[in-house]
């Protein structure tokens, strides 16, 4: 029927969006996969009863902070499945006829993986809930007074969607997943073992007193842990013999901006600008945004899940306040100005 298929589309390329992820770190099956165990006991009894049923397994949602292993989840799930992984994300869909493309392309029991699904803007969004819910997909043919709606019947399929942004998916969208998982921050036994298993994949002769440090420098996130691994590697090749001792691993982060805890200059900024120029707070988060001439939302998403985390800050309803966690850290006694 491929002359009901949507007319003047971009190429389906534009819009199917590679993963970003290091390919030769991301775990290939669920034993190299680290980690979010409750998430990975019950996204393996999803996949054996659709499995046992001959059918697609219901559309899944995965939110939580950037780096914690969205993507490679939703890469493990096609793969245990067999299935095709089609990639795409929320900011490369601009217009209906993207995602139609797409969509009509499908083979069956293909995955579809949407990054950053917040960022799908309404008319796709709509677009989209016949698709996940009854397998339909009504588009426009021609124009003007001859335009007509043409339905098509779309393959059996999954939609994987992740996002760092929950809150902002609308209640209809949040209704047409299947399943639901929050990835939380990892625990220092798990990051250590990823940081062991990425240091034998890239062949990084580390010892145990350098993995501590990196592990406690990572925040919690594989991502981070990888990023650093990598970077502190390029230093002991480039300053050492390219082994990673526990001095070694210290000057590299130190030489990276990074301090013991994996915060970095913006982290210390954020904090500092809370302390000395907003006297420890309360602070509103727009306030804090325009003085540090930072986007609301990387300052609610990026820096504070972290900080809140370590107990540097606190989210009242009167504003953000940085705790006395907080002030030690950076080693000042009272609010604000420094003289
Ligand atoms: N690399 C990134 N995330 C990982 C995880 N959860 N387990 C193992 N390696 C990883």
């Amino acid at each position: 029927m491929s002359k009901n298929k949507p007319v003047n589309n971009p190429s389906i390329a534009d819009a199917l969006v590679s993963s970003g992820i290091d390919q030769i770190l991301r775990p290939s099956n669920w034993d190299e996969y680290i980690g979010q165990e409750n998430i990975k006991k019950n996204i393996k009894v999803i996949i054996e009863a659709a499995i046992k049923r001959s059918e697609p397994i219901d559309h899944v949602l995965f939110y939580g902070q950037a780096g914690l292993g969205k993507t490679t989840l939703a890469y493990l799930i096609a793969n245990e499945l067999k299935a095709q992984i089609k990639t795409t994300s929320g900011p490369a869909l601009e217009k209906v006829g993207d995602i139609a493309a797409i969509l009509s392309n499908l083979e069956p029991y293909d995955v579809l993986f949407i990054d950053e699904v917040h960022r799908i803007n309404h008319l796709i969004e709509e677009a989209f809930y016949p698709a996940l819910e009854s397998r339909k997909l009504h588009i426009m043919v021609g124009k003007g007074p001859s335009a007509r709606s043409v339905t098509l019947d779309l393959p059996p399929f999954t939609l994987i969607a992740a996002t760092t942004r929950v809150n902002l998916l609308s209640g209809p969208m949040r209704s047409r997943f299947g399943a639901t998982f929050k990835l939380d921050y990892y625990n220092t036994h798990d990051i250590t073992k990823i940081i062991k298993r990425s240091a034998k994949v890239l062949n990084v002769a580390i010892d145990e007193p350098a993995i501590k440090i990196l592990a406690a420098a990572s925040r919690r996130t594989p991502r981070v842990a990888n990023r650093l691994l990598k970077r502190i590697r390029d230093y002991a090749e480039v300053k050492g013999t390219g082994e990673v001792n526990a001095s070694t691993c210290s000057a590299a982060l130190q030489f990276l901006g990074v301090d013991f805890l994996g915060l970095e200059d913006a982290d210390r900024r954020f904090l500092e600008t809370i302390i000395h120029k907003f006297n420890g707070g309360p602070v509103g988060v727009n306030a804090l945004a325009a003085a540090l001439n930072e986007d609301k939302g990387t300052i609610e998403d990026v820096y504070e899940p972290y900080l809140m985390g370590l107990g540097f800050l606190e989210r009242t309803p009167a504003g953000r306040i940085a705790t006395a966690a907080a002030y030690e850290h950076f080693g000042v006694k009272t609010a604000g100005k420094l003289v």
